[in-house]
Parts: C-alpha cells; structure tokens; sequence
C-alpha cells in the first residue's frame, strides 16, 4: 500500500485552494466563501424541534478531562473547562463529559461519577457554565445542557490508568487478543446487566435533580452502549437479534421514563465503524523520537462475515453500511428520543474515523488517509442521515481538524441543512469562543486554533489530565506541562 499524500491544512492559504484540494480529492464538504454577519449567520438560527428551543446551531461536544478526584468529584480542572465550555456561546451543551453510571464502569481513575456524593460537584459543573454562558451571550434563554452518562464496557480502568479490567459482551478477535484477554474470560451476565441498567436510572435520577435538562445515553466509540448494538454473536435476553441488542436502550429509557419523566434523553452514537487499525511496523522505542507506522488494519484470523461491527458491511467490513443505524434512528423515534449526535468508530481502534488528525497519540499511528477524508466521511454520513431523519435533531461531529476553515464549512453545513448542530470537540479545547467569534464577523485568533496536536489524548494515556498543553497557557505553563514534556523527551 503505498503513502497517502497528506497536505498540511495549516499550509493552505485560502478557501479557493481549500476547495480547490478537497477536489483533488473528490470530497464533498460544503464550504461558504464568506462568513456572514450575527445577524445572517446560520450558525446563530434558532432551532425548534420536538419539546426542544435551542437558541443557536453551536454544540459543545462531550469532552473529559481524566481529571476528577478519586472518588468521581469535579476538581479544579473540570470546573475550568466546564466554564469553558460556556465561553463557546453555544445554546446545546451535548453532555459536557462522559460521567460514569457507577465506579466499576468507569474508564479511568478519575473520571467522573454520578453518585449521591458527587451531586453537589456536578451541579457546580452546570451553575458555572450557565454563569459563562449568561457572561459571554447576554442570557441563557434557550440554552438546553445535557449530562452524558456512561459505562465503559470493554475500556473501564476504574482502578489505575495502565490496568485494564474489561466488562466484555462477547467475544472479539482483534480486540480480545489486544486486551490480551484469555479464552475463558467472563462476559458479563445477564444480571450484571441488569444492574448496570438500574445504574443508568439511579444516574439519570440524580442528573435530573442536579437540573439537567438531558441525559445522554452513550452509544459511541467502543464503549459498553456502542458494544451492545454490535453484539451480534451473543447469546440471551441482550445478544443476537436487533430487538435483543437494543434491549439495553429500551430498558434504560423505559426505568428513566418511570423515575423522571421531565428529564430528556439523547443518544451520542458511533453511526459507522471500520476493523480495528494498528501502526505498521514495530512501535518505536518508549519517548523516542521516532514517529510510529502509518496505520493499516488489523488481520482478521475469522473468516467472512465479519460479525463485530455496527454500521459496517460484514462481507466488506472497510465499507460503511446504514441499514442498521437508520433501523436504530427509527427505534430512537418510536422511544421519543429527539436528540441525536452522530460520531463514527472508536479512539481506541481506529481513531483516524472518529477524530481526524495530523499528528497522533503516543499510542496511535500516521494517518493512513489524508485526515479531510476522515472529517468528510462524518459530514457525508451525516448529511444522509439528517435526509432521512428531518425530525430528530442532529449534531455532527469531527470538525476540528478543518481549523481554519472549519467556521466556512460549519456555516454552509447547517445553512444547506445536512446538520442541525456543529459539535466542537477539540477546538473547545484550544479555542472555545471560535464560533461564537467567526459567527459575530470577529477576527479569528489564528494561533489558538487547534492543530490536531493530539496531546490532549497523549496526556491521559500516561495518566495525566487532558488539557491543550500546546494552546492553552493553563496546561502549558504549569507542572503538568512540565510533567507532559518531560514523558515525550527521548
Ligand atoms: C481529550 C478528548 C476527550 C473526549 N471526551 C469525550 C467524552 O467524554 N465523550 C464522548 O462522547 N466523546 C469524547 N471525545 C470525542 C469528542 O467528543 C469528538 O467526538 C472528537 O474529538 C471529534 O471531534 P473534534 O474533531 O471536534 O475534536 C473526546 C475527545 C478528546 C480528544
Ligand atoms: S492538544 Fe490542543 S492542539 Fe492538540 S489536538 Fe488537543 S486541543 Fe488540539
């Protein structure tokens, strides 16, 4: 397989060779020429849907910060990028961060839970982000904030950032042998599931109260709710059959309806996945300077069909297909759900779909594609989705890595309607107000653009929080960043 040739976006000096490059590359990613005044900006509409006011088109998409005390508590940190997140001027909040259901299920050490002893810190989350928000857009009329809640399933490490202690649904050749999982390795039971079910409500409870207007059921990125939909070759009650492998949505919604009837729910789902990928080659040398291997996808020992994917052709598993996830967009609707945010794949197994970038984690490999193929594969899957869909509404994903343009494209995606909402992933990291700044005719502060970095996934995977240690002069300039610079030095 030969190299992709991949032009750094930072290089391109406007939007006619933007457009020019994304012909080159025959991708279609709609792109307006100009940015509208507040007054015209599309990305300043208002949005009524269902139950649902939502005073803008901008979304801050779900981000965590590895940063919470051990016992799931907000520190500092995480009251500094939920304030943050206000700073945007976006009217949908998609879940701030992935809060674990219960400590077992948690993705790493310190992740957030909802617990009765972490209400009081989560509500703290919620009053100063609205404090922000109110700060930065004069109200907080329209605003509607949701909560993510979440159990890591096959990727929980309640207990230490380098000790994996997988709860798994069924068996997995690639992912099982990276886990180095043995043969007779328990899968979780019909019962702990059920357990886990009652986690969600208690969770839910709690959100409600604390205030949240949504909870969002996380369906995404390799994560126990994702895994369900893909578990094809399990037996029982939650395996096998689409009624079965959806069972565990039902379930939850139903325990929520019961308990809180005036809380909303969402659901953030990996809408397509692709085999797993790994770097070529051997990795280099812990802290050497050598670059990993371009990434390339795993063997699959198992013959055809492929069984282990949601969103993919079995009998071709590179290729997306969408018979199953418009089944699970009609399942939402008949469940009332109205709130849809679309990701793709996982950041574990091959990160390239799910959040496109230049440079890679410690543990990631070179882009095997040039990255505005990866934001162009979400923006199409999308745009069919929302088609089909014109009732829910729909947050895209993976936008971060057109920088610059990404205020043009954000526009024209939702002026043309192939999206309701543009999620910010990790530009709200680096550069929270960039929408809320390029949607006022602003001038666009160039160096707080997020480059795609990746330090902020390299930080956690060596148990450190995330932050931008690149931008951000908080994460930069303190022992953190020392502490980061220190890891990557050979
Ligand atoms: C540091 C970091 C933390 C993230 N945390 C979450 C999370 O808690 N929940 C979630 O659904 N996605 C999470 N994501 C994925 C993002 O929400 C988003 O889908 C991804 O970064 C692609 O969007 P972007 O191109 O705007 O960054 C995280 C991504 C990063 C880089
Ligand atoms: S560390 Fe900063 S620049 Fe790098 S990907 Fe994360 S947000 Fe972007």
């Amino acid at each position: 397989m030969s190299s992709p040739t991949i032009v750094r976006l930072g290089s391109i000096k406007n939007i006619s060779d933007f457009e020019s490059r994304l012909r080159e590359l025959k991708l279609n990613i709609p792109c307006d020429r100009t940015l509208a005044s507040a007054a015209k900006s599309s990305l300043r509409w208002p949005l009524a849907k269902g139950p649902f006011r939502i005073g803008n088109r901008i979304a801050v998409q779900p981000m965590e910060g590895w940063d919470s005390t051990a016992d799931g508590t907000p520190s500092d940190n995480t009251v500094r990028r939920w304030r943050r997140f206000g700073q945007t001027g976006a009217k949908l909040i998609w879940g701030g961060e992935a809060v674990a259901v219960t400590h077992s299920g948690r993705a790493n050490p310190n992740q957030l839970v909802a617990a009765p002893h972490t209400e009081r810190g989560l509500a703290k989350l919620r009053s100063v982000l609205i404090e922000e928000h109110r700060r930065i857009t004069g109200s907080d009329e329209d605003l509607v904030i949701g909560l993510q809640l979440t159990h890591s399933g096959r990727y929980c490490r309640p207990n230490r950032h380098d000790r994996a202690e997988p709860k798994i649904l069924y068996r997995h050749p690639i992912l099982d042998r990276r886990l180095k999982l043995p043969s007779d390795y328990p899968l979780l039971q019909d019962s702990e599931i059920e357990q886990i079910i009652e986690d969600f409500h208690r969770a839910a409870a709690i959100a409600a109260k604390i205030g949240f207007d949504f909870v969002d059921i996380k369906h995404c990125h390799g994560y126990l709710g994702h895994e369900f939909l893909s578990a094809y070759t399990r037996d029982g009650l939650y395996g096998g059959s689409y009624e079965n492998r959806t069972r565990f949505l039902r379930e939850v919604v139903e325990g929520i309806r019961s308990l809180t009837p005036e809380l909303h729910v969402g659901v953030r789902l990996s809408a397509f996945d692709t085999i797993p990928f790994h770097a070529q080659g051997q990795a280099p040398p812990r802290n050497s300077t050598e670059r990993p291997g371009r990434g390339v996808p795993d063997t699959i020992d198992a013959a055809l069909p492929y069984r282990w994917g949601f969103g993919l052709n079995p009998s071709k598993p590179s290729d997306i297909d969408l018979e199953e996830p418009i089944r699970f967009l009609s399942s939402l609707q008949v469940l009332g759900i109205h709130l849809l945010n679309l990701t793709a794949g996982s950041p574990y197994y091959n990160p390239h779909i799910q959040r496109p970038a230049l440079y890679p984690p410690c543990d990631g490999y070179l882009p095997p594609e040039d990255p505005l193929e990866g934001v162009a594969r979400q923006i199409e899957v999308t745009r069919q989705l929302k088609l089909r869909f014109p009732d829910l509404i729909i947050v895209g994903s993976a936008y971060s890595y057109l920088q610059d343009f990404l205020p043009y494209v954000a526009q024209a995606a939702v002026r043309e309607e192939w999206v309701d909402c543009v999620g910010l992933g990790r530009m709200v990291l680096s550069y929270p107000e960039l929408l809320w700044h390029a949607s006022a005719g602003s001038d666009i502060e160039r160096k707080r653009i997020c480059r795609t970095f990746s330090d902020c996934t390299t930080a956690p995977r060596n148990g450190l929080p995330s932050g931008c240690y690149p931008l951000d002069e908080h994460y930069k300039n303190c022992d953190l960043g020392e502490r980061l610079r220190l890891l990557k030095r050979p």
